[in-house]
């Protein structure tokens, strides 16, 4: 790879792009204007940077991107980064955008007491590694059934009685009659690197990782 091969950047879709932005624009990285419409179809997007292209992906997809090396660098949550634990990928700087927690949820009428009376139980999440660590730490065993979305739905239609998923305002766990019952860690998105890249580019990257640590001031 030469230096004047362009460095990717995969960033996620959804609502931590809008706190993304202002971090973008003071390390001088600005997206052509597609970039901005929601409607557009279009994956991959020029920058003011020549050499720096962004691709905006799902959350999990950012992560599987920059670990294989597909893009040099992303913004990806701690949520994903911990569920997969992927060795390849460096993790330079802490964003401090998107924040919000992984936690344990349940219909209204369940009380903390009676999941921790348990010694087995059924959750559906996108996290079924974090899940099991979560309660094997107090010899909870969890069966954990995997969804991509839409966990909230799951006690009412009797999958599972207990959900794991990210938390912000808390307004998706009560519109569904859901109570947050334990938290399983805080979340925020780092900037990360794949270190192969980090290796063989570094000059560059470095420079990419310093704009980014002046604009987090
Ligand atoms: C996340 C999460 C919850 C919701 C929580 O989904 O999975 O459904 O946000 O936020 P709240 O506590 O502010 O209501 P998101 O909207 O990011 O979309 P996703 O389902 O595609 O992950």
């Amino acid at each position: 790879m030469t230096t004047t091969d362009s460095l990717t950047i995969a960033v996620p879709k959804g609502r931590i792009l809008s706190e993304l932005m202002p971090l973008l624009e003071a390390a001088n990285i600005l997206p052509e204007d597609a970039f901005f419409d929601e409607h557009s179809r279009q994956l991959q997007f020029a920058t003011s940077q020549p050499q720096v292209r962004l691709i905006r992906v799902r959350s999990f997809d950012a992560a599987t991107f920059v670990a294989f090396g597909a893009a040099e660098i992303g913004v990806v949550g701690s949520d994903v980064l911990m569920e997969f634990d992927y060795p390849n990928i460096y993790i330079p700087l802490d964003l401090k955008i998107g924040a919000c927690r992984l936690s344990v949820a349940a219909p209204e009428e369940v009380e903390l007491e009676d999941m921790r009376g348990l010694s087995h139980l059924r959750a559906a999440t996108k996290y079924p590694n974090l899940t099991r660590q979560h309660f094997a730490r107090r010899g909870v065993q969890a069966e954990c059934i995997k969804l991509s979305g839409a966990m909230e739905l799951a006690p009412a239609l009797g999958l599972s009685r207990y959900i794991v998923d990210l938390v912000s305002s808390g307004s998706t766990l009560r519109a569904n009659g859901l109570k947050e019952l334990e938290t399983v860690m805080q979340v925020s998105s780092r900037l990360v690197v794949n270190r192969t890249a980090f290796k063989t580019r570094n000059a560059e990257i470095a420079e990419l990782i310093s704009r980014f640590r002046e604009a987090l001031g």
